[in-house]
């Protein structure tokens, strides 16, 4: 980075953007395995917040963002590292717009999920670890991903041959294996209301 690089400051600030809306803003990141229903919970949960609650927010998606993005990066340990990073620094501005958003990506490193922690304000960051058996994961086999990998077909596949840190400390944990959807997603609705993220409809 160059040493010449002075950020302006601007004179709206994300607390004049949060005072016009509905909502405090927030990033809820999911992070588990390949097939542990991340992408089924942001979905339905955005679809809830959207169309119940009439708020303002927006889906990060992982394969959605590397078809763009993120076109670039592979699934190497560095290459799964920037792509973090890089949706981090996305999420960040959106936050910092005022969004309430949702990312839904494996981030197998704990080193990696902290590090989009500290980008955040405090309290606007929340690990959501959406925990399912692999054998569960396995079966479930949506994408056919984990049959290719056991083939040796897919290198560095995320709880085959490519590790998976669970979260240490995460603000919320939810059962996917054991609780049906509309519960997992309940639980971060409930959450939200208790935070004072989002106020309950009339
Ligand atoms: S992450 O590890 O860098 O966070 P990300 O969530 O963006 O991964 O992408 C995971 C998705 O990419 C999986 O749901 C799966 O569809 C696909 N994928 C392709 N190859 C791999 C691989 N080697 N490991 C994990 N997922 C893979």
């Amino acid at each position: 980075m160059s040493n010449h690089i002075i950020p302006y400051q601007h004179q709206i600030s994300q607390s004049d953007r949060t005072a016009i809306k509905q909502h405090q803003p927030l990033l809820i990141w999911l992070t588990g395995l390949s097939g542990s229903g991340k992408s089924t919970i942001a979905n339905t949960l955005e679809r809830r917040l959207n169309k119940e609650f009439g708020l303002h927010t927006y889906l990060l998606d992982g394969d959605n963002i590397r078809i763009g993005l993120n076109a670039d990066l592979g699934f190497s340990d560095t290459d799964r590292e920037e792509n973090i990073r890089r949706i981090g620094e996305v999420a960040k501005l959106m936050v910092d717009a005022g969004l309430i958003v949702i990312t839904a990506f494996i981030s197998p490193f704990q080193r990696d999920r902290d590090r989009v922690r500290t980008l955040l304000p405090a309290g606007q960051f929340w690990e959501v670890y959406v925990e399912c058996p692999l054998e569960i994961c396995e079966q479930r086999d949506p994408k056919r991903l984990y049959a290719k990998a056991r083939l040796g077909q897919i290198p560095e596949f995320t709880g085959v041959t490519s590790p998976y840190e669970s979260p240490h400390n995460p603000e919320l944990v939810l059962h996917t294996a054991r609780d049906p959807l509309e519960d997992c997603v309940n639980h971060i609705i409930q959450k939200m209301i208790e935070e004072q993220i989002i106020k309950t409809v009339n």
